[in-house]
């Protein structure tokens, strides 16, 4: 009987251990297929339309970026001057960026209101690197690059009047039809009045936007520092725009030199009436554009931009629930 009972007990611990066993597997199959088909989704979102918040892929903090497994980052930008014909560490990282998420090509030299003749080596160049790059869109300043030929690092502002308008929309619609891409305009920062204007700066860029039949990227951060600037209502400067026509938005910190001067250093934290601007901005707006954080100067540790993505992602969802 005892034998019978060793027996029993024997094939009863076996089964228990085959169930076990064949769980075990199940569970491991399980495993491997959500490992999968998440892997599967990395490649696929980078293909995606960019959405939500975004961050300017910096050399500082790119490479702990691109290797971090969770980021309130849903897409990046880059400049696609620092990118065009150079290989090595930076080809490497813009290559682990494109695998990860979308990305979108802000230009900085296009040069969009100038008078010297389109550059067309850098405009084949640049066209090649957008098609590797899969963007949307192309998007670029609405200014001055260059000077008599010769290319400043800065972005200009130009005279606000209509033969800049006419001039300007002439121009992008040429690198717009080259490019085989819509582009965005950006409105830009700045800190004197140019000579020669007549319009006010928000229905300047409206007529560029509609003349060119162009996107527009729109810096909240530009328009409130420019507000500051030039003593006009930043809310109102938004209701003069196509708001139909905004691709993406800019936003970012500036520094308060004085009561009637700030300047957009994109080296702090975005200021609280900027937060503002921005939901005052959404709440006309029927959908919410890829809003993007710009962040070149005074670079902080990536875990304080990643809560500054986080905050700007509350912000927006917050403006747009109460829109
Ligand atoms: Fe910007």
């Amino acid at each position: 009987m005892k034998a019978n009972a060793d027996l029993n007990a024997v094939a009863k611990r076996d089964a228990k251990r085959a169930n076990a066993a064949a769980r075990r597997k199940d569970l491991v199959a399980a495993t491997k297929t959500r490992v999968k088909a998440l892997a599967a989704k990395i490649p696929a979102m980078a293909k995606n339309r960019p959405s939500g918040v975004g961050i300017g892929l910096r050399l500082q903090f790119a490479e702990e970026l691109v290797s971090t497994k969770a980021t309130n980052a849903s897409f990046v930008e880059i400049a696609p001057e620092n990118y065009l014909g150079v290989g090595g560490y930076r080809a490497r990282l813009l290559a682990m960026a494109k695998e990860r998420w979308p990305v979108v090509c802000h230009g900085l030299c296009g040069d969009l209101a100038g008078a010297a003749p389109l550059d067309q080596e850098y405009l084949t160049e640049l066209k090649q690197f957008l098609r590797d790059a899969d963007v949307h869109w192309y998007s670029d300043h609405l200014c001055y690059t260059h000077l008599a030929g010769v290319e400043t690092h800065d972005l200009i502002a130009l005279p606000l009047h209509e033969g800049a308008v006419r001039r300007a929309a002439k121009r992008i619609r040429e690198v717009q039809s080259f490019l085989e891409l819509p582009m965005a305009i950006e409105n830009v920062s700045a800190y004197m009045r140019m000579p020669g204007s007549e319009m006010r700066e928000e229905d300047f860029v409206a007529a560029v936007v509609r003349e060119a039949d162009c996107h527009l990227l729109l810096d909240i951060n530009n328009v409130y520092v420019n507000s500051i600037n030039f003593g006009f209502d930043a809310k109102s400067y938004v209701d003069a725009l196509p708001l139909e026509r905004v691709l993406q938005i800019h936003i970012a910190g500036h520094h308060r030199e004085s009561e009637d001067l700030l300047i957009d250093t994109h080296g702090a934290s975005i200021a609280d009436p900027v937060y503002d601007l921005l939901c005052y901005t959404l709440r006309k707006m029927a959908a919410v554009p890829p809003i993007l954080l710009e962040r070149d100067s005074n670079i902080p540790p990536l875990i304080e931009i990643e809560q500054e993505l986080e905050t700007l992602r509350i912000c927006v969802e917050q403006c747009h629930a109460r829109a």
